[in-house]
């Protein structure tokens, strides 16, 4: 897996010290889709989840943090609004990943152009049916019952699922059951399969460290 430079941070607010900072530093795509963004919450998570994104890419890149170019467009609608798309002037290119829960946004970059990562309230991942809307076929087999009721199981099964449908840019287009990972829920790097009429990808997730009552995993492609 390429190195993967990631954060989680509390999301800034109006009345943050950084929040003028932040917004200030936005570029204009930045600014078109903040426009179409409705609700303080989801404006305060994503003023803070881009300009981390541009200070995390700026450093990769090696450039100022005004020349990163930061993009997003929906396939369905055609919308600025999706994947984060990051590049520098001279065209190189970087993966990019954000994800928001609770009060906190990670952000990750990293030289492969094909990356995800989520960011998940371990409570969210708690609900009736989650085993069967989430869990591949050998999964479900596999595991025992026991296992998935000790928290933070699902999350982390989540998680790990998300952020390998994220790296294919089509998020929950795809059903998480497409998704198999080779040790469900475990707290070390595995693998991971995308299933699909396309064949069978695969891609290494690795958790990541996050605050009490979150879980985090981030995925690359092999
Ligand atoms: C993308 C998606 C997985 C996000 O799930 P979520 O758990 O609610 O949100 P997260 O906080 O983990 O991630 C949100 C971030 O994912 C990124 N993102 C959005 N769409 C994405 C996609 N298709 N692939 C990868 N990343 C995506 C964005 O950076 C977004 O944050 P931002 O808008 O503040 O920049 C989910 O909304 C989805 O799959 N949607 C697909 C359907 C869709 O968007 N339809 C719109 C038709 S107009």
């Amino acid at each position: 897996m390429s190195a993967v430079d990631l954060v989680i941070q509390p999301v800034l607010t109006p009345a943050s010290p950084g929040w003028s900072a932040a917004v200030e530093a936005l570029g204009d795509a930045d600014r078109a889709q903040l426009e179409l963004t409705a609700g303080p919450a989801v404006r305060t998570r994503f003023v803070t989840g881009r300009s981390e994104l541009r200070r995390l890419a700026a450093a990769r890149l090696g450039i100022p943090a005004a020349d990163v170019r930061i993009q997003a467009w929906c396939p369905d609608c055609r919308g600025p609004h999706g994947a984060p798309e990051v590049s520098a002037p001279d065209g190189r290119r970087l993966g990019a990943t954000i994800s928001h829960a609770s009060d906190r946004v990670l952000v990750a970059v990293a030289d492969s152009p094909v990356l995800g990562a989520d960011l998940v309230e371990v409570s969210a991942a708690e609900f009736p049916g989650f085993d069967r809307a989430v869990l591949a076929r050998r999964e479900l087999v596999a595991t025992a019952p026991s296992l998935r009721d000790r928290q933070p199981w699902r999350a982390r099964v989540w998680a790990a699922k998300e952020a390998v449908l994220k790296a294919t840019g089509r998020g929950l287009r795809l059903s998480p059951t497409t998704v198999e990972l080779a040790a469900p829920g475990a707290e070390t790097a595995g693998a991971a399969v995308l299933t699909g009429s396309a064949g069978r990808t695969p891609f290494t997730v690795t958790p990541v460290a996050a605050p009490a009552g979150l879980v985090a995993a981030v995925a690359c492609p092999d």
